[in-house]
């Protein structure tokens, strides 16, 4: 049903107009009681074996949605209505900006992908934080709150600009995330080199502990999956030094791996992050590696291709407490958050772990012969 109303409708619309229209439509089912009701028991039924505790929090599943969605969190009750277990709001940065020039944001359709160069476009933390402030949540989701740089501001005033954007966020998060991976923020991604990413988290971290007295904002750090092997260890061993409660892996990729033979050439020429099913397999070998360097020492988020509860599942064995997605809500639509639930409490039911929290990482745990 909403595959052909996407083909008839939404695939033929501009994908940023789209994006716009059935944001509206969200929030403002979202804003009507009965109808939202409605939404949330058809779209969002609990199943008791999917609680997780992550971050020092409960939820009700390890499902939410990815950063960029909701970049300044207009939409937190709307998302979590049609299912999403958590809702990573952002990225924000220090000051309002209007990200990059339109187009920049691509359906590569045969592909089951996206590519985006938004640029963070977002309306700035004090903006934001002043939304969180006065928000009345009829839903107890968690919210994550990603922040990263304004584009103007230079790479060696990076932290003091995250820091700003902490001060501001820290008390409305319930966890926070420093977005060292997007690719369309020139010079961003080489923070994530230890000896910028060191002072940043420390300083962010140190900000956060300022800001928020009476409890520990857990702290995360999101990464590429375009990060060397080598790298990726590195990043791990950093978080486990400083403390940090999670990793987030992983954000979009600039490699054009894993297109078909149906791809638009003129589409994959665009410049971006690419997201959805092409990203699929590296963001999981990605998630596997820092398992095995950091095991259960830290939270860590699978994110990137997520289409199926069977992907999923994957990502849980793999070494993810919680699993988030983006691109695949494009082409699944409001019920595709009903069918991973579904999908995943059978797969715990029908595998050998009592719960979700048994099944992260197991397949690290396989004793061999
Ligand atoms: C249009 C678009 C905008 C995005 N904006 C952000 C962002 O602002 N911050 C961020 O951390 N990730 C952003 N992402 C990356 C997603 O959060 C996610 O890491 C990535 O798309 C891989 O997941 P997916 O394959 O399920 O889409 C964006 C992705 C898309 C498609």
């Amino acid at each position: 049903m909403y595959h052909l109303f996407f083909k008839l409708f939404f695939q033929r619309m501009d994908p940023e107009k789209a994006h716009h229209l059935a944001f509206r439509w969200i929030r403002l089912a979202a804003r009507v009681p009965v109808l939202r009701t409605f939404v949330a028991a058809v779209l969002a039924p609990r199943h008791k074996a999917l609680r997780v505790e992550a971050l020092g929090r409960r939820m009700h599943g390890p499902f939410g949605l990815a950063a960029g969605f909701d970049k300044n969190a207009v939409a937190i009750d709307g998302m979590t209505m049609l299912g999403f277990d958590h809702v990573e709001i952002g990225t924000v940065t220090a000051q309002a900006q209007p990200g990059n020039p339109k187009k920049r944001l691509f359906r590569l359709v045969p592909d089951r992908a996206l590519i985006n160069r938004m640029g963070f476009n977002n309306e700035g933390s004090a903006a934001v934080a002043a939304r969180l402030a006065a928000r009345k949540p009829v839903f107890a989701t968690t919210v994550g709150v990603n922040i990263g740089k304004t584009k103007i501001v230079p790479e060696d005033a990076a932290t003091a600009d995250y820091v700003t954007s902490t001060e501001r966020l820290a008390a409305h998060a319930d966890y926070l995330v420093v977005n060292v991976s997007s690719p369309n923020t020139p010079g961003l991604r080489n923070l994530q080199a230890t000896d910028h990413l060191r002072p940043l988290l420390t300083e962010v971290r140190a900000a956060a502990d300022r800001t928020v007295t009476d409890r520990r904002v857990p702290l995360l750090v999101k990464i590429a999956p375009d990060l060397a092997d080598a790298d990726i260890d590195a990043v791990a061993d950093l978080a486990v030094e400083l403390g940090l409660d999670g990793i987030i892996a992983t954000n979009t990729t600039i490699a054009r791996d894993g297109l078909g033979l149906n791809s638009d050439p003129a589409l994959t020429a665009e410049t971006g992050g690419l997201s959805g099913a092409p990203v699929k397999q590296r963001s999981l070998e990605v998630l596997r590696r820092l398992y095995a360097r950091v095991g259960d020492r830290i939270t860590l988020v699978g994110v990137g291709g997520i289409e199926t509860a069977e992907d999923a599942w994957q990502r849980i064995l793999a070494g993810a407490t919680l699993v988030q997605g983006y691109s695949a809500f494009i082409y699944e639509g409001p019920f595709w958050c009903r069918a991973v639930h579904r999908g995943l409490a059978d797969r715990l039911r029908d595998s050998p772990y009592a719960t979700l929290a048994d099944a992260v990482g197991a397949e690290h745990k396989k004793v061999t012969a």
